[in-house]
């Protein structure tokens, strides 16, 4: 996957300029190739036994008993790779704000206020199908520093992990309709032809009647149609 991660047609360049913590982030120097060995073609992989079904849910994983703030929504996708081919197995991880645009971190200081129901991660595997799915609540949009008045649109963090821990795809999924998308310099690093596979769609198929509006977006591992996957895995850690 490697050699195709950074083709300039799909994935964002390592520097730009309007997405500031690539400015000091990005390799000053052309990157050294590293061979590849069997410890990173064969594992470890993530831990699948820990994986349960409650995991899925983020509106209740919290574990309190109560169930999150915030409108609920289902979002699901297949994974596959270069020939549509499903990948099963795959941990599938998300991570967002809460319905008011704050994470669950310490070093989220935005003067929203946190859910104490809503955890704000949650995890499951691809079936046979290569089909994932979780439930959980809209995020909201956040400021951040980027620049003056910047504000994050609402995003769901997603992880993709195959069998060992060189298969690992980072991206971020967005909503349709975001007027705050043409604004976000994290979404237009992306070449304009591939932004569009970061936005899921509305699924009214996926909609459960009085419960929860439905989304599907899918991932494409590697290939022309592949997922845009961020430049560097560091979204966690620099809180974007
Ligand atoms: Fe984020």
């Amino acid at each position: 996957m490697s050699s195709t991660r950074r083709d300039p047609a799909t994935y964002p360049p390592y520097f730009y300029e309007a997405y500031r913590a690539t400015v000091r982030r990005s390799p000053r120097h052309p990157p050294v190739r590293l061979p590849v060995t069997l410890s990173e073609l064969t594992g470890p992989g993530p831990a699948v036994s820990q994986v349960s079904t409650e995991d899925a849910d983020l509106t209740r994983n919290m574990g309190t008993g109560e169930e999150a703030i915030g409108e609920r929504m289902i979002v699901v996708g297949r994974v596959t790779d270069h020939r549509d081919e499903p990948i099963a197995g795959a941990l599938v991880e998300v991570w967002q704000a809460n319905a008011a645009g704050r994470y669950r971190h310490k070093v989220d200081q935005h003067g929203a206020p946190l859910d104490p129901n809503f955890l704000g991660w949650g995890r499951c595997l691809t079936n046979a199908d290569g089909v994932y799915r979780f439930v959980t609540i809209r995020p909201g949009a956040y400021p951040w520093e980027n620049h003056p008045n910047a504000w994050r649109p609402p995003h769901i963090h997603f992880s993709l992990l195959g069998p060992a821990w060189g298969s690992r795809l980072i991206t971020q999924m967005f909503f349709p309709g975001d007027p705050l998308l043409a604004l976000d310099p994290i979404f237009n690093a992306v070449p304009a032809p591939a932004r569009e596979r970061l936005v899921a769609h509305y699924a009214h198929d996926v909609t459960q009647p009085g419960y929860a509006l439905g989304y599907r977006f899918d991932v494409v591992l590697v290939g022309p149609r592949a997922t845009p996957a961020e430049p560097f895995e560091a979204s966690a850690r620099d809180r974007q």
